[in-house]
C-alpha cells in the first residue's frame, strides 16, 4: 500500500482516540514505515478492529525483564501467553494445563529441567537458567533424547567448542520452544522463536503464536491443518501425512477452499465444514457438542508417544508432568467419550465404536511387538553383547529407538487417524520385517562372534 492510501487511516486513528491510545499512535507512525508488514497484518485483524493496537499488547508489565526502554515507553518484544491472558484467561488456563506449554522442558530442555530440581532451584527462573545454561546443556549433554549425541561422545565432536551441535537449537526448538533469557546488557538469548513450549522471561510458558501467527492472530488461521502439519510432521509423528492420506484430508483438500473458516466457535461445525481437520477432533466445539479447548490433550485415551502405550498421564494441575508419568485411566476414557462425541456429527455411533474397537487392538499388538523388543536388548546387555557405555551407538541399541520412536509410532497413529499405509506398511512392517529383523540379526551375530572368540 502506497504512503497516500495509508494517511486517510491513519487519521482516521488519531480521530478515533477513543480507541487507540497516545502511545499506539506514535508506534504507527514509526512502524509504519520501518515494519509495514507488522502493520498491516495486524491492520487486518479482529484486535485491529476492536482497538487492541501495539502498546496494549507490547507495553511490558513492570516485572517483565525482557521490558526495554523505546523512544519514551518501556516496551517488550517477547509478548507472552500471560499478555494475552488479560483478555482471554480461558484459553490461556487450557493452554498452561496442556502439553504443548510443558513440550519445551519435557523435550529440548529436560536435562536443564531435572538438574534445577535436582539442585533445588526453581526452573523458571531467569537467575536458574543463567546459571546453568539451558540452551548449552542441550548442546552438549548425552542423552536419548538427543539421539546422535552418544555416537558424536564417542567420536570427540560433543566436546569440540568448534562443533555447536546446532540441529538441537534450530531443530527441536523450532517445535518445543527454546527458554528465553535477558542477559545483564538486556539482549534476548533463544529468540526469536515461536515454539508451542517456549519458556518465557516473565515466566509464563509457551507461545500463542504457535497457531496464531502474529500479528492477524487469526482463529480460521489455526483451524486448518497445515498450521498444525508444521510440527506434526516426518518419520516420528506423521501426523499431517496421515491426515493428507485420510479421507478426511481427501475431503479437505478437494473442497476446504470453499469452507467457513471464520464462524465464531460457539457456532462452528457441520454447517461450516464438511470433513473434520486436527482442530476440530481435538480443540473445536464442533455444534457445541462438547468444550472448545485449549488442551489438546483433553480428548485423547492414549500416550501414543511413548515406548509403551498407556493411557494419558495425568496433566501439569495434578503432578510434576516432567518428571512424573501416572497414566489416568478415568481420565482417559473421559477424553475418549469426548473425542467420539466429534466423530457422531458426521458418523452413526456404530461405525464410530467399530473403527475405535480395531483401533485398540493396534494398540495392543504393538505393546506386545514393544515388550519382546525391550526384552531382547535388556537379554543382550546382560550378556554383554552391547555395551551400556553410550546411549544409540550400536545396531541394537539404534532399532530399538526406532521401533518405538519412529515406526512404532507410524503404526499406531496411522492406526488412531485413518491413515492405511503409515499403519501398514510405514508401521508395522517396517516395525518387524525391518527393525526388529535388523535387531535380532545384529545380535545374534555378535552372539556368534563372541563364541568364536571365546573358542
Ligand atoms: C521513533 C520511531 C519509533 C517509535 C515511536 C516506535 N518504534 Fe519500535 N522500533 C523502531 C525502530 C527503528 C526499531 C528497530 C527496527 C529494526 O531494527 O529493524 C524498532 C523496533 C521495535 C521492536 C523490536 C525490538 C527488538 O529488537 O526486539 C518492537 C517490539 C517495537 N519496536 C515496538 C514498538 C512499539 C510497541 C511502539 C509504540 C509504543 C514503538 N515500537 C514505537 C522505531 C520506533
Ligand atoms: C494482540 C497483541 C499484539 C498486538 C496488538 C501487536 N503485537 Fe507485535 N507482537 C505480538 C506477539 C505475540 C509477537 C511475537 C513475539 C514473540 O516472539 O513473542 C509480536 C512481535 C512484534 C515485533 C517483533 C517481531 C518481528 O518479526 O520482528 C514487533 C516489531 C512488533 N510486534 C510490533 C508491533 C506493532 C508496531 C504493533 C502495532 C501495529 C503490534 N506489534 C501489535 C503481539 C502483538
Ligand atoms: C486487551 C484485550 C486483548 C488482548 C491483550 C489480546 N486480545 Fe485477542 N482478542 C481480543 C478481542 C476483544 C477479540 C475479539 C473477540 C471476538 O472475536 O469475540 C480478540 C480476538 C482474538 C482471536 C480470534 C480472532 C479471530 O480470528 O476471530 C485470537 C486468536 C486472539 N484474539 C488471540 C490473541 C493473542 C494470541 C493475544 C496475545 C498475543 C491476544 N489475543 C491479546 C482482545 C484481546
Ligand atoms: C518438527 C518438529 C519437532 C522437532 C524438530 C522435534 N520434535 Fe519432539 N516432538 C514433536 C511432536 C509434534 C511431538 C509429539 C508426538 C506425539 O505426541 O505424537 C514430539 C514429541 C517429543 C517427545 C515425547 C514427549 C512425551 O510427552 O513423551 C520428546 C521427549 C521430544 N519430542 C523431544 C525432542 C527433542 C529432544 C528433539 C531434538 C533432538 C525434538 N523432539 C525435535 C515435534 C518435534
Ligand atoms: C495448538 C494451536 C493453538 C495454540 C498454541 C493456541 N491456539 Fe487459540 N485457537 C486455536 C484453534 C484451533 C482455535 C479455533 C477453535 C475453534 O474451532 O473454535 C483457537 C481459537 C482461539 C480464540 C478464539 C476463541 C473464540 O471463542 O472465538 C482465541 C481468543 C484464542 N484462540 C486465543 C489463544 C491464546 C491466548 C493462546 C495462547 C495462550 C492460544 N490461543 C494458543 C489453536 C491454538
Ligand atoms: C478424525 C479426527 C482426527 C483428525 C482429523 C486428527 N486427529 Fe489426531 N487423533 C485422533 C484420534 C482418535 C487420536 C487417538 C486418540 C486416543 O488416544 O484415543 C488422535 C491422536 C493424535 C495425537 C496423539 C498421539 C500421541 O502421541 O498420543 C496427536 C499428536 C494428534 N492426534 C495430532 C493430530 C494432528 C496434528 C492432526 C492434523 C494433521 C490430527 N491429529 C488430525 C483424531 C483425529
Ligand atoms: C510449534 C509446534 C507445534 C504446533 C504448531 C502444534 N503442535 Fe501439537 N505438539 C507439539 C509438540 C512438541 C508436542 C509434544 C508434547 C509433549 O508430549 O511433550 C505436541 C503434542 C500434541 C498433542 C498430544 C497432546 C498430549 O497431551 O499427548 C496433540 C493432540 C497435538 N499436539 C495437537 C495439535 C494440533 C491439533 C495442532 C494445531 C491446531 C498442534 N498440535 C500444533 C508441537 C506443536
Ligand atoms: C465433519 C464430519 C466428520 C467428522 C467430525 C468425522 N468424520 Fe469421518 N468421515 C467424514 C466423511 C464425509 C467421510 C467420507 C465418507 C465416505 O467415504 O463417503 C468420512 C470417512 C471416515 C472413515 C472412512 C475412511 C475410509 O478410508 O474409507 C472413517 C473410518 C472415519 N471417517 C472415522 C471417523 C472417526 C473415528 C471420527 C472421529 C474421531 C470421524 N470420522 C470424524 C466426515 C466426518
Amino acid at each position: 500500500m502506497n504512503r497516500r492510501l495509508l494517511m486517510p487511516f491513519f487519521v482516521l486513528l488519531v480521530l478515533s482516540n477513543l480507541l487507540i491510545s497516545a502511545e499506539t499512535v506514535k508506534c504507527l507512525s514509526c512502524h509504519e514505515s520501518i515494519t509495514p508488514g507488522i502493520v498491516e497484518q495486524w491492520k487486518k485483524s479482529r484486535h485491529a478492529e476492536e482497538g487492541i493496537s501495539c502498546y496494549v499488547c507490547h507495553g511490558a508489565k513492570d516485572d517483565d525483564p525482557s521490558g526495554f526502554q523505546h523512544y519514551g515507553v518501556r516496551v517488550t518484544s517477547v509478548v507472552s501467553p500471560l499478555y494475552c491472558s488479560t483478555c482471554h484467561e480461558k484459553e490461556y488456563v487450557e493452554f498452561q494445563r496442556s502439553k504443548h506449554a510443558w513440550t519445551a522442558f519435557i523435550g529440548p530442555l529436560y536435562p536443564y529441567y531435572k538438574k534445577a530440581k535436582d539442585m533445588g532451584l526453581d526452573p523458571m527462573s531467569q537467575e536458574t537458567a543463567r546459571s546453568l545454561n539451558p540452551m548449552e546443556m542441550a548442546r552438549r549433554t548425552v542423552s536419548p533424547l538427543f539421539p546422535d549425541s552418544g555416537l558424536l561422545k564417542k567420536l570427540g565432536f560433543l566436546d569440540d567448542p568448534d562443533y555447536a551441535h546446532g540441529n538441537v537449537v534450530i531443530g527441536c526448538m523450532e517445535c518445543h520452544g527454546s527458554f528465553v533469557v535477558v542477559d545483564e546488557n538486556g539482549k534476548l538469548e533463544g529468540w526469536p522463536n515461536t515454539g508451542v513450549g517456549r519458556v518465557n522471561p516473565d515466566g509464563s510458558l509457551g507461545s500463542c503464536s504457535s497457531c496464531h501467527t502474529r500479528h492477524e492472530f487469526s482463529k480460521a488461521q489455526a483451524r486448518k491443518p497445515e498450521t498444525c502439519g508444521q510440527c506434526h510432521l516426518g518419520p516420528d509423528h506423521p501426523q499431517m501425512e496421515i491426515y493428507e492420506e485420510s479421507k478426511h484430508g481427501n475431503i479437505y483438500a478437494s473442497s476446504g477452499e470453499e469452507w467457513n473458516w471464520d464462524a465464531p466457535s460457539r457456532e462452528f461445525g457441520t454447517d461450516d465444514v464438511l470433513a473434520p481437520t486436527c482442530a476440530v477432533c481435538h480443540m473445536s466445539g464442533f455444534n457445541n457438542a462438547v468444550n472448545v479447548t485449549h488442551d489438546v490433550g483433553e480428548r485423547l485415551y492414549w500416550e501414543l508417544q511413548p515406548k509403551l502405550s498407556v493411557p494419558q498421564w495425568k496433566g501439569p494441575e495434578e503432578v510434576d508432568v516432567v518428571l512424573e508419568r501416572i497414566p489416568d485411566v478415568e481420565k482417559a476414557r473421559e477424553g475418549r467419550k469426548k473425542m467420539m462425541q466429534v466423530c457422531n456429527q458426521c458418523h452413526v455411533s456404530s461405525w464410530t465404536e467399530a473403527y475405535f474397537e480395531e483401533f485398540d487392538k493396534i494398540v495392543n499388538d504393538y505393546n506386545m511387538i514393544w515388550k519382546y523388543t525391550d526384552s531382547l536388548l535388556q537379554q543382550a546387555y546382560s550378556e554383554g553383547l552391547v555395551s551400556r557405555e553410550y546411549p544409540l551407538d550400536e545396531v541394537a541399541e539404534v532399532m530399538h529407538y526406532l521401533i518405538w520412536h519412529h515406526d512404532g509410532r507410524r503404526w499406531r497413529m496411522g492406526a488412531a487417524m485413518m491413515g492405511p499405509d503409515w499403519a501398514h506398511w510405514n508401521g508395522a512392517i517396517d516395525t518387524i520385517m525391518i527393525k526388529l529383523n535388523l535387531m535380532i540379526d545384529s545380535i545374534d551375530t555378535k552372539r556368534k562372534l563372541t563364541e568364536l572368540e571365546n573358542k
